[in-house]
């Protein structure tokens, strides 16, 4: 196959692995999706590997057919991943211009970045992410790139989030086993917070809410800055093992029902009717009320915003989102936004998906299925032309305008 410059995301689910593949389209000089597929992956468990040779297998599975699908190599890949072992704090590094020429430069701007990562970290945890969110100058806020400027104090806030190296290592080696090489690793809420949210809603204060399978992700961002992000080890997969149990049917079937009807907010119950529930062998069906499943999801999701709201709680920053967007296969559920808006009382909350000016693509791909791998290509295509460290990226806050120069002269598939 060619070599091309086809940028994967590939988002580390909780049964799954999505990616999306880019390239970037010199006609409209965008990024263009060239495919995009998500396929079950039964050695992960809320988004760390359990089984090394079953997740190598499906990773070989997505890669090979997105590579199929395209007639081109991936290039470059980047993985996104979550899990309750990551932790996420903000931090403050400060550097002294001594120097006669008071003129910044980007070494400066480095090692106030080295002196913000100088915090103590667990033992056997390592750093995956810093993100520069933006510098100050001798106390002077808002400067969001210093380099040419002239000052004394350089000071630079940054979201840094670590995470298990046994965990990152295993992940790593799931990957790397089939023969794909890794360009960068992210926390996964931090492309897509970036790529979902509009900068007014940053501005303003605005918590993101991923709703996975068997992971919630949070961050929040007040004065257009991630302060707080954080993965909660509960998720959607529970509504389901709710239906199974109580409807007496199989997870698949749950599943099924739960897309297909499940509504959790009372108002969304359109019309009384029933629903086919087939038994646990599949031989019989019995039928059920709808408004029986509306009174099995909804004291479940519930349940599951008040764990987000309890994080919420203690982020230190309750009082400071006051929209809300959530994404996520979770956010398909009728009714979800509602529970955001009474549970954890912000004034207006919409489902998310990447911001559609990001990038051109198939609507297909425009779902909160999709916005944690789409946002993993964008982010990483968009700063492309930073330094990638070992498994790491440090790059700078806002991904918009940005596309990595390395990928902007380059046609799609042009060699
Ligand atoms: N239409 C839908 N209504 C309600 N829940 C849905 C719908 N589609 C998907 N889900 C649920 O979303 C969860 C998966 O979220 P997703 O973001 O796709 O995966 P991951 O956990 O890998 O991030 C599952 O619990 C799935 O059942
Ligand atoms: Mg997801």
């Amino acid at each position: 196959m060619a070599k091309t410059n086809l940028i994967a995301g590939l988002d580390i689910g909780s049964g799954k692995l999505t990616c999306i593949a880019v390239a970037y389209d010199a006609e409209t000089n965008m990024l263009k999706v060239m495919a995009g597929r998500s396929v079950p992956c039964k050695g992960l468990r809320g988004g760390m590997v359990s089984d090394i040779r079953e997740t190598s297998a499906a990773v070989t599975h997505i890669l090979g057919s997105i590579e199929r699908e395209c007639n081109h190599e991936i290039s470059n890949l980047f993985i996104g991943m979550r899990g309750a072992h990551l932790e996420s704090f903000s931090n403050h590094g400060t550097y002294n211009i001594s120097r006669l020429d008071k003129e910044i430069t980007q070494a400066d701007m480095d090692l106030a970045v080295e002196n913000a990562k100088a915090m103590p970290i667990k033992n056997d945890n390592e750093i995956i992410n810093v993100i520069t969110q933006g510098y100050s100058i001798d106390k002077q806020r808002g400067i969001t790139n210093p380099e040419g400027m002239e000052g004394s104090l350089l000071e630079v806030d940054v979201h840094i989030t670590t995470g298990s190296s046994t965990h990152i290592n295993n992940l790593a080696k799931a990957i790397q086993r089939p023969g794909y090489k890794i360009d960068g690793t992210f926390y996964s809420l931090v492309p897509l917070a970036d790529c979902v949210l509009t900068q007014e809603e940053k501005e303003i204060g605005a918590l993101i809410l991923d709703l996975g399978g068997e992971t919630m992700s949070v961050g929040i961002y007040i004065d257009g800055i991630l302060k707080f992000s954080r993965d909660i080890p509960y998720g959607c997969d529970l509504i389901t093992s709710d239906l199974s149990r109580l409807l007496h049917t199989s997870r698949q079937h749950a599943k099924e029902i739960k897309e297909k009807y499940g509504v959790s907010f009372p108002t969304f119950l359109d019309e009384e009717g029933e629903i086919p529930v087939p038994s646990l062998d599949g031989r019989s069906t019995h039928n059920i009320k709808k408004s029986y499943v509306l009174d099995i999801i909804q004291p479940r999701v519930e349940e599951l915003m008040e764990q987000v709201a309890h994080c919420v709680d203690t982020s230190g920053y309750k009082n400071f989102p006051v929209v809300g967007v959530v994404t996520g296969g979770g956010s398909l559920m009728p009714g979800i936004t509602d529970h955001c808006v009474n549970i954890l009382g912000l004034k207006e909350v919409r489902r998310g998906i990447v911001q559609r000016d990001l990038i051109i693509s198939d609507d297909a791909f425009f779902d909160p299925q999709y916005s944690t791998a789409m946002s993993l290509a964008i982010y990483a295509a968009t700063n492309a032309d930073e330094e990638y460290a070992g498994g790491s990226y440090d790059k700078e806050s806002s991904v918009f305008g940005k596309l990595g120069k390395w990928l902007k002269g380059v046609d799609i598939f042009g060699g």
